[in-house]
């Protein structure tokens, strides 16, 4: 008999190439099909997140029947997802990172720190414990928090906002995305955003049951197609979203093309969100955030966090700044998200927000530092590496090495060459748009960066 299932183990399907091959099919008495996991002694529960990437595979505990000879059988039963959601596999950055551990990469995928957040914010996290600050916290956020938001706003943008009517403190910027989405958009509204896109857009936009309208920015400069913009937005467009400093691209978005997105925004009345959970790490250029430009303000939702800019990507503390009529919808959504975030975390956030400009401006010189080694380094080993004026990540084209696709060339990366990089084709709703560029992240310790061209240097080949 055929295998229904079959088709879900293909070493093709996507990022299911490494780890398809972990999983072979057993047939058993029955004829119904088993998946084996041969010599592990884990149990299954460990990998419900690659194991999610297949479709159709099984992913709970409940689902591992017997340990039998060293092998975990796990019966076939379909994964149930609602539809909202059926057309996403695992993050990128989960399975790249788990891939990194068992292959002894060296993980320039994912965008997190591989040094610690600064002593003053650990410090003060640790006196709010202290402090007895550990029940719930004020739905929007702890007053404190709110202001210091309010407070850094204002010396960033010179924009003078209410912290009690206009900050939404959220469990990182993935939440403020999310409860801006259910909050403020429609089954059936156009959301216009620009491809590559950061992966957690589609799918909250897929929740609130958008229509998107994806314009891919295309290297080398990843200008924004204006002409193309001013086809696509129309008075059926509710939002666009934007990302500056760009992440995966390192593109910061200009005054000019901020200008034409906020003029077409107000002539069709449509709304902005904005994630900027970069603006401190702008090299080549100073941040611009849209609420700034003149009319814009009104129609804008700004989000952002600490992880990035305090090296704690860990605490998830984000927060979205828009005036009473449109934080209104945030929090509507946020209340029934999380309804609170971690409460000693945002008294530690407020200490950090204050933090003086000598932090940021160190903060910078080191990461200037950094992108110097890996963008020199990347060069050096053959890339054609497209500029990055702010993020920590660089994007380059993989095609002098000559394989197929960045999938490919990933797969090849990591496990013959020892480095992570992410495949950029997941971050387009056209895969192909993205198969010859891949993104590196340089937040991570000299050694470290070093170690990981140096690789590259012995091991990869021009084709
Ligand atoms: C563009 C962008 N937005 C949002 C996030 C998520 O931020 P947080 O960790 O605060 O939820 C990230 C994290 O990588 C990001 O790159």
């Amino acid at each position: 008999m055929s295998n229904p299932l079959a088709h879900t183990l293909k070493p093709s399907s996507l990022l299911g190439f490494s780890i398809s091959k972990q999983l072979q099919f057993k047939r058993s008495i029955n004829n119904s099909t088993v998946y084996t996991r041969s010599n592990s002694r884990r149990r299954i529960s460990h990998y419900p997140s690659l194991m999610a990437s297949l479709p159709g595979a099984p992913t709970t505990e409940k689902d591992a029947v017997s340990i039998q000879n060293g092998s975990t059988q796990i019966e076939p039963r379909p994964l149930q997802v609602a539809k909202r959601l059926e057309n996403f596999k695992t993050t990128i950055f989960t399975q790249m990172s788990m891939l990194a551990i068992k292959h002894g990469a060296i993980n320039l995928g994912q965008g997190f720190p591989n040094f610690d957040g600064p002593e003053f914010v650990k410090e003060a996290a640790i006196q709010a414990i202290k402090d007895g600050k550990n029940q719930y916290a004020r739905g929007y956020g702890v007053a404190e928090f709110n202001d210091a938001v309010a407070a850094r706003f204002r010396k960033d943008t010179g924009l003078v906002v209410d912290p009690e009517k206009e900050v939404t403190v959220t469990t990182g910027c993935t939440e403020a995305i999310a409860a801006t989405m259910l909050g403020l958009i429609n089954p059936g509204d156009e959301v216009i955003v620009f491809a590559p896109f950061y992966d957690s857009y589609q799918a909250t936009l897929s929740m609130a049951g958008a229509k998107i309208r994806s314009i891919t920015l295309r290297p080398p400069d990843f200008a924004v197609p204006i002409d193309q913009f001013r086809s696509i937005i129309s008075k059926n467009t509710r939002a666009v979203l934007i990302n500056t400093p760009h992440n995966p691209t390192g593109k910061m978005f200009s005054r000019e093309e901020l200008s034409i997105i906020a003029s077409l925004c107000i002539e069709n009345d449509v709304l902005v969100f904005t994630d900027e959970v970069y603006d401190k790490l702008a090299f080549e250029m100073d941040h611009i955030s849209m609420a700034s430009l003149p009319g814009m303000y009104e129609r804008t939702v700004t989000m952002n966090s600490l992880g990035k800019t305090f090296s704690l990507t860990g605490w998830k503390i984000g927060w979205a700044i828009a005036p009473p009529h449109l934080t209104w919808g945030v929090r509507q959504a946020h209340s029934f998200l999380t309804f609170a975030t971690s409460t000693p975390m945002q008294w530690a956030a407020a200490v950090a927000l204050r933090a003086p400009d000598s932090y940021f401006e160190e903060l910078k010189r080191d990461y200037l530092a950094k992108k110097a080694i890996l963008v020199e380094g990347l060069h050096a080993v053959g890339f054609k590496v497209f500029p990055s004026s702010g993020t920590y990540f660089v994007v380059v084209d993989h095609t002098p090495f000559g394989f197929e696709n960045d999938i490919a060339f990933c797969e090849h990366l990591i496990k013959e060459v020892g480095v992570v990089a992410i495949p950029t084709s997941v971050f387009y709703l056209n895969p192909e748009d993205g198969k010859n560029l891949v993104r590196f992240t340089f937040c991570k310790d000299e050694e470290t960066l070093r170690s990981a061209v140096e690789r590259m240097k012995e091991k990869l080949k021009r084709k």
